[in-house]
């Protein structure tokens, strides 16, 4: 059985689309076995300098296996990362910002090289982004353009070398448009992304 970390950053809970097309995801991954992080329950504040201070006397002493880093290291053993949130405000929520804080540990979850570049330590294969929009991205546009992608597919290339896959329904809210229709279409995606996800 492969260890697949599903972090729920969906905050409208039962309403949410993006819980929806997640689940979808999910509950057809081959050969898994889903641990579930709800990231609302956990109410991760910003890190404010007492959280950096105690982040590098710990790292420094190398006590990664305390709690303060457990997040950072369930999510290194893991053997893939769905991350499930909407797109809010060109980007991901700032409550999945607070989460992903906590995964950005030097000598833990990624090193610098000699070279002084960066190189992931989280041997996972997969991550994948799932997410909703009300409206249409278009990166050659400033106010429409989708940092949610950009970022986290950094992300995922700082701290693994997994593949990183994208799973999004677009256009939800924009009037005329079918959101269920739309959400059919991607839910057909995530059945397709499921069947190869271990390929
Ligand atoms: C605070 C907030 C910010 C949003 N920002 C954007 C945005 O920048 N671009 C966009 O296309 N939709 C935006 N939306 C619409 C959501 O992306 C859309 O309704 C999405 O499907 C919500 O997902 P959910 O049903 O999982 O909560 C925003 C919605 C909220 C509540």
């Amino acid at each position: 059985m492969k260890k697949v970390l599903f972090v729920n950053g969906c905050i409208r809970g039962a309403q949410s689309r993006t819980l929806r097309l997640a689940q979808r995801l999910v509950r057809q991954i081959p050969d898994a076995e889903i641990d579930v992080l709800a990231l609302p329950a956990l109410h991760l504040t910003p890190y404010d300098a007492k959280d950096i201070n105690e982040r590098d006397a710990l790292s420094a002493a190398g006590a990664f296996s305390l709690p303060f880093f457990a997040l950072a290291n369930q999510f290194k053993n893991a053997d893939a990362v769905v991350i499930a949130c909407p797109f809010w405000d060109l980007s991901v929520p700032s409550m999945v910002r607070n989460y992903l804080e906590r995964l950005c540990v030097t000598g833990l979850t990624f090193h610098y090289g000699s070279d002084s570049y960066p190189v992931g330590d989280c041997p996972m294969q997969r991550f994948v982004y799932v997410t909703t929009r009300g409206g249409v991205v278009d990166n050659s546009d400033p106010v429409l353009a989708d940092h949610g992608t950009a970022y986290l597919q950094s992300i995922c290339k700082l701290l693994t070398s997994a593949r990183f896959d994208v799973l999004a329904a677009e256009g939800l809210d924009i009037q005329g448009n079918d959101p269920e229709a739309i959400l059919r279409q991607a839910e057909a995606e995530a059945d397709a992304l499921a069947l190869r996800f271990w390929d």
